[in-house]
């Protein structure tokens, strides 16, 4: 028995130290006063761990702040962050900013278009509407950085 519990327990200690150790980013979030879900967005950043700066933007700055940063008109969402030289626009998981930054692409960054219910700031009880993160190419292309599925 004992000859299991020392690799257990450091597997676990592994697993503390690793959660411990992961990086907080900081995201500069650019919204309109208006909007409530950028909020609650930021919220849940914050709640994994990363820092949030929001700044408020009357709405045709933060469209020419889109375009100048190359999100896809398609993409656009409620709100552009900016995470080191990345965009992250919209309702994207903290756990795809991470990925993408311990990945370092060169890209410009990650989207949710739409505001899907049950992407983070979105919540609506348990509900989940099946959505992709989109990886936005410096070429203007994109491809499907994940995906997740429809819950009830
Ligand atoms: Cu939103
Ligand atoms: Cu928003």
């Amino acid at each position: 028995m004992s000859i299991f519990r020392i690799p257990l327990a450091a597997a676990a200690l592994f697993a503390l130290t690793g959660i411990a150790a992961a990086e907080a980013l900081t995201f500069d979030l650019a919204r309109t006063q208006s909007c409530g879900c950028c909020l609650a967005y930021a919220k849940r950043l914050e709640d994994s761990g990363h820092v949030v700066q929001v700044s408020d933007l009357p709405m045709a700055s933060l469209m020419q702040m889109k375009n100048e940063l190359g999100v896809p008109a398609e993409l656009a969402g409620c709100h552009t962050s900016k995470v080191g030289n990345y965009v992250i626009e919209g309702h994207v998981p903290a756990a795809d900013v991470e990925r993408l930054v311990s990945e370092a692409p060169d890209a410009v960054g990650l989207a949710v278009a739409g505001m899907p219910v049950g992407s983070p700031g979105m919540e609506y009880g348990d509900r989940r509407d099946a959505y992709d993160v989109t990886l936005i190419h410096r070429d203007g292309s994109t491809s499907v950085y994940n995906s997740y599925p429809a819950k009830d």
